[in-house]
């Protein structure tokens, strides 16, 4: 008796956990549209492809060493920043990947979309958008 109900709660956390990484994907996958300023500044909205840099690095280099807060829109980033090798310059800096001077590879949003998490499990990538 006592066996069986152990087998039980296994089973029902192993769905939890199922639930659990479900629900977690939707929030991992899909692109996420940067326009806290572009549009103002007279540049294409940033299509960040989360799932693509999600599956290279852990989610701390960015959400805690880097500092990105954890909602889409949330954050304040200006170009200065980057060129200066903080948010997406600590890696875009011409040596980790490529470097700030490729502004269309970033920038590559139609003018008025607004900030927030776009699409399913695949990057739309650079240009596609
Ligand atoms: C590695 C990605 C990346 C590259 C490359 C890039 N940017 Fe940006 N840029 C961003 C992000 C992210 C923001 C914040 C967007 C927002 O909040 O709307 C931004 C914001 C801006 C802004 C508005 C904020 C500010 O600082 O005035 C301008 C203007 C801008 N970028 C111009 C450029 C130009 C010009 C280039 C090429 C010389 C370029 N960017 C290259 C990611 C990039
Ligand atoms: C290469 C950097 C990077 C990595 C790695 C990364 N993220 Fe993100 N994440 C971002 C950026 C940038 C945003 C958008 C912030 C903004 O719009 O201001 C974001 C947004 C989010 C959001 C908000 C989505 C929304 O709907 O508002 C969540 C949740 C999130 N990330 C979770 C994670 C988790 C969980 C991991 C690891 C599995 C992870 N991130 C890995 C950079 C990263
Ligand atoms: C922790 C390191 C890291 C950070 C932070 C980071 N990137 Fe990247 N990113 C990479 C690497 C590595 C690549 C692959 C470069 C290559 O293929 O040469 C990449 C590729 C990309 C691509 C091309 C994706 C594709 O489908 O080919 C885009 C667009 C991009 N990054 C935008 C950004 C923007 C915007 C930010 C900031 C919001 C950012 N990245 C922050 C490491 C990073």
């Amino acid at each position: 008796m006592k066996r069986r109900r152990r087998a039980n709660l296994g089973a029902w956390l192993l769905a939890l956990a199922a639930t659990l990484a479900h629900g977690a994907l939707h929030a991992e996958y899909g692109d996420v549209v940067i326009n806290k300023r572009s549009d103002r500044e007279g540049v294409r909205p940033v299509i960040f492809p989360h799932w693509f840099h999600r599956i290279r690095f852990q989610c701390k280099v960015c959400h805690f060493e880097l500092g990105f807060k954890m909602r889409a829109g949330a954050n304040d980033v200006l170009m200065n920043d980057i060129v200066d090798g903080r948010f997406c310059g600590m890696c875009h800096n011409g040596q980790l990947a490529w470097g700030p001077e490729r502004c269309d590879l970033c920038h590559s949003g139609l003018k008025g979309l607004p900030s927030g998490i776009v699409g399913g499990a695949q990057t739309s990538g650079p240009g596609r958008w």
